[in-house]
């Protein structure tokens, strides 16, 4: 049997402007992740994926071509270039919270990659990995900027920007980071859409909150660059007013950001899509305390604690 992991991730400055080609800042999140196994089956038995979270197995053959597990082991099998004749058993199971921006699909497809390019003796560099998995966040997403897939597939600080190379970045002083949940699900896709259409009605006004993102969020690569974390804390407090503006926060994730930052966080920000899912604030080992209990008391579904660098 072979076994493959892949983390959650966090967007720390730039998600929305990252689709229009602005930079943004994600960093992976360890503490939770998804996990693949593949063995070999009886022969004849063809493919079986086992969706152990949604309670659901079914043959690679049954499932819709929309299907995204189907997709990413097609593709993958397709990369390494051995077709879809074998007798196997993909089980996936997540800790990662589905829908609420900690990239909990993109996580269950690098996990199958790397468990099918192993278990075939072809395993994948990090690049192929993201290349395969942002294909099928198209399923998900609909037109994903690629920041999931790469953070997720090269589980290091990156510092994004579409259709460019990517570049790892280092942690000076690490990152102290809370990230809490409204409990609310909120599909990507939609709130991107709902950008986009905001966009196509008023671009000149829409283009300028991109452009202002993409500056914090450069100002904030450099600022985790070179150490200054409260100057990142006040950036992340930036981002998630400009974030206000793009009409993408929620009662509830204010509420959350709010309890956040008079628990003492040095900055705090919706993450990822937003409408739902996390906040992230970022905190020392001082306040961490405090700003967990605040975020409790505000109703905080899940409270994960995680440090980057
Ligand atoms: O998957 P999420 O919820 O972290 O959102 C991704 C970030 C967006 O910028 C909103 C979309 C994208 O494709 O980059």
């Amino acid at each position: 049997m072979t076994v493959a992991y892949a983390p959650g991730k966090v967007i720390l400055f730039g998600e929305h402007a990252v689709v229009y080609g602005q930079p943004a800042v994600a960093v992976p999140v360890t503490q939770v992740q998804a996990r693949a196994t593949v063995e070999t089956s009886p022969e004849g038995q063809g493919i079986t994926i086992i969706a152990e979270n949604l309670k659901q197995s079914y043959s690679l053959e049954q499932a819709p071509p929309d299907d995204a597990l189907r997709a990413i082991v097609v593709s993958t099998l397709e990369h390494i270039g051995v077709g879809t004749k074998h007798d196997l058993t993909i089980t996936i199971s997540s800790t990662i919270p589905i829908a609420r921006g900690l990239g909990s699909g993109a996580a269950v497809s690098t996990a199958i990659v790397r468990a099918l390019g192993r278990h075939l003796g072809h395993p994948l560099s990090s690049q192929a990995i993201s290349n395969l998995v942002y294909e099928t966040e198209k399923i998900h997403h609909g037109t994903p900027s690629g920041i999931d897939n790469t953070v997720i597939a090269f589980e290091k600080p990156v510092y994004f920007i579409r259709d460019r190379k990517i570049e790892i970045f280092s942690v000076k002083s690490p990152l102290l980071l809370v990230i809490a949940d409204t409990g609310i699900a909120s599909p990507t896709r939609i709130a991107v859409t709902h950008v986009r259409q905001a966009w196509e009605r008023e671009r000149e006004k829409y283009e300028e909150l991109f452009d202002e993102i993409g500056t914090v969020a450069e100002m904030g690569r450099q600022a985790i660059e070179r150490g200054e974390t409260e100057t990142v804390g006040r950036l992340m407090n930036e981002n998630h007013r400009l974030l206000r503006l793009l009409c993408v926060s929620s009662p509830e994730l204010e509420g959350l950001v709010e309890a956040a930052r008079e628990g003492g966080a040095l900055g705090a920000k919706l993450s990822g899509a937003g409408r739902g899912g996390n906040i992230i604030a970022l905190v020392t080992q001082e306040t961490r305390s405090r700003v967990e209990l605040m975020l409790r008391l505000a109703g905080a579904k899940g409270v994960v604690v995680s440090e980057v660098g």
